[in-house]
């Protein structure tokens, strides 16, 4: 079959009992940085450092969502979408990253899930979408074993507070919280250190496997627990050997790192190759691999857009990727596909491939749900390439289940414009436009559609 997304999408291919879900996460949505004890995040101090949020652009009104909750469940409700993803704030939990829990936090996301299992709406709850407790932050953030073992407290201190929720997802996208955060420096915590984000990155696997774990000690009935990374596949720019070569390092720094020790048990073979002097692994302890690798219930797959990879110069690290790693690898945008308004490359056969990928390498792959995919553009609210964006990647989903590979749903990401991180609020992917000034939402062209797409398909 020469399935590539490429095709029209046909809502009839995808199986009875589908989910379809939107996305958000807390500091991108909530707002309310202060209220009910919460503390301060990575988040909140990245965003005061001069220059490193386009406009000088933070969280700490966002959409408001810690008030308007109510107003957002009933969106989503008129979408008719059957789950939502949504992330706890961990400072909200522990403002001070542990010892003590306010409890008011963790009412406000009762009141949530209770809003949305009243609804019909099946609760996804990332425990972590990035906002570390600046507290732990400065005792090491995740370079330290220590911060893995308080986000395992921390998990399953959230889980004994929210009955009602199915669905339990570790980490969202560990690669950028270890590579982007503390490598590239483009994300909190800022850092640019090569080795600090090996560790971060390993650390944050533990916690993961850690959380695993004490979900499952304590877990209700028909509760599952997974995952969500961020996959890009690495195309070589080029049929030379050097090319292929670069798209590999590329492909281990960001897809292979994560998924081979969580689906594989073990590390990439060529990790300490790629990563030269930098390759210190002495924070890896024996046993580790055993806690990150426990069975997963889901996997979790946030994608966006395929990486072009071309050799390039040692010493010469590509500016574009302003990463403290030099991996002899630069990015480049063939001609061809469109880009998103963000300049994102559009290539459904990405997530197609990325399905495939996963299905062929590892056999035991647990189901799929497609946690993140979407569009950044501008305030349009005529928002066609949104929706033909979607429509490709529905296609690629659909042809992927057509060649066996378990997906079992797909998450819109945004219910709402938001803040998107180091773009701030220009960068806009809701289905549902957010005037900031006055916290008016309208839905867009692309809300009706999928609401239309969701009706069909149900
Ligand atoms: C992935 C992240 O999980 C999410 O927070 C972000 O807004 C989207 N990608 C779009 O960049």
């Amino acid at each position: 079959m020469t399935a590539t997304g490429d095709g029209p999408f046909d809502v009839g291919a995808l199986p009875q009992g589908f989910v379809w879900g939107t996305a958000t996460s807390a500091y991108q949505i909530e707002g309310a940085v202060e209220a009910d004890g919460r503390g301060p995040s990575i988040w909140d101090a990245f965003c005061r450092v001069p220059g490193a949020v386009a406009a000088g652009e933070s969280g700490e009104h966002a959409c408001d969502h810690y008030n308007r909750w109510q107003e957002d469940v009933a969106l989503m409700a008129g979408l008719g979408v059957g789950a939502y993803r949504f992330s706890v704030a961990w400072p909200r939990v522990f403002p001070e990253g542990d010892g003590r829990v306010d409890r008011r936090g963790l009412d406000f996301y009762r009141r949530l899930v209770d809003g949305l299992n009243e609804r019909g709406i099946t609760p996804f709850v990332t425990l972590y979408h990035w906002d570390l407790p600046q507290a732990l932050e400065e005792r090491g953030g995740w370079r330290v074993r220590e911060t893995a073992e308080r986000f395992a407290d921390y998990a399953a201190t959230v889980h004994e507070a929210l009955d009602g929720v199915p669905y339990w997802i570790t980490l969202n996208e560990p690669y950028c919280s270890s590579i982007t955060g503390y490598a590239e420096g483009r994300h909190a915590p800022g850092a640019r250190e090569g080795h600090g984000a090996l560790a971060a990155a390993h650390h944050l696997l533990v916690g993961h496997g850690l959380a695993v774990a004490r979900l499952r000690e304590r877990a209700r009935p028909q509760e599952q627990v997974g995952v969500t990374l961020n996959m890009s596949p690495a195309v070589p720019a080029s049929a030379s050997a050097e090319d292929v070569a670069a798209a590999r390092r590329m492909d281990l720094m960001v897809n292979r790192q994560f998924t081979e020790p969580l689906l594989g048990a073990a590390y990439p073979q060529d990790m300490a190759e790629v990563y030269g002097e930098i390759s210190d692994f002495s924070f890896r302890r024996d046993g580790d691999l055993k806690i990150v690798s426990t069975p997963l219930d889901f996997l979790g797959l946030n994608y966006y857009y395929p990486i072009h990879a071309a050799a390039a110069p040692y010493g010469q690290p590509d500016p574009a990727l302003r990463s403290a790693f030099d991996i002899g690898v630069r990015t480049v945008a063939p001609d061809g596909p469109p880009v998103s308004g963000l300049g994102w490359r559009i290539e459904p056969r990405g997530l197609y491939d990325t399905l495939t990928g996963l299905a062929a390498r590892f056999p035991g792959l647990p189901p799929v749900f497609i946690t993140e995919n979407g569009y950044g553009g501008g305030d349009e609210l005529d928002d066609t390439g949104r929706i033909a964006y979607l429509e490709g990647h529905l296609a690629a989903t659909a042809d992927a289940l057509a060649d066996g590979v378990d997906v079992r749903g797909y998450f819109c990401w945004s219910l709402l414009d938001n803040f998107e991180w180091a773009r701030g609020y220009a960068a806009r992917f809701g289905l549902v436009h957010v005037d900031y000034a006055t916290q008016a939402r309208t839905p867009k062209a692309s809300y009706r559609w999928y609401r239309d797409v969701i009706a069909g398909g149900s």
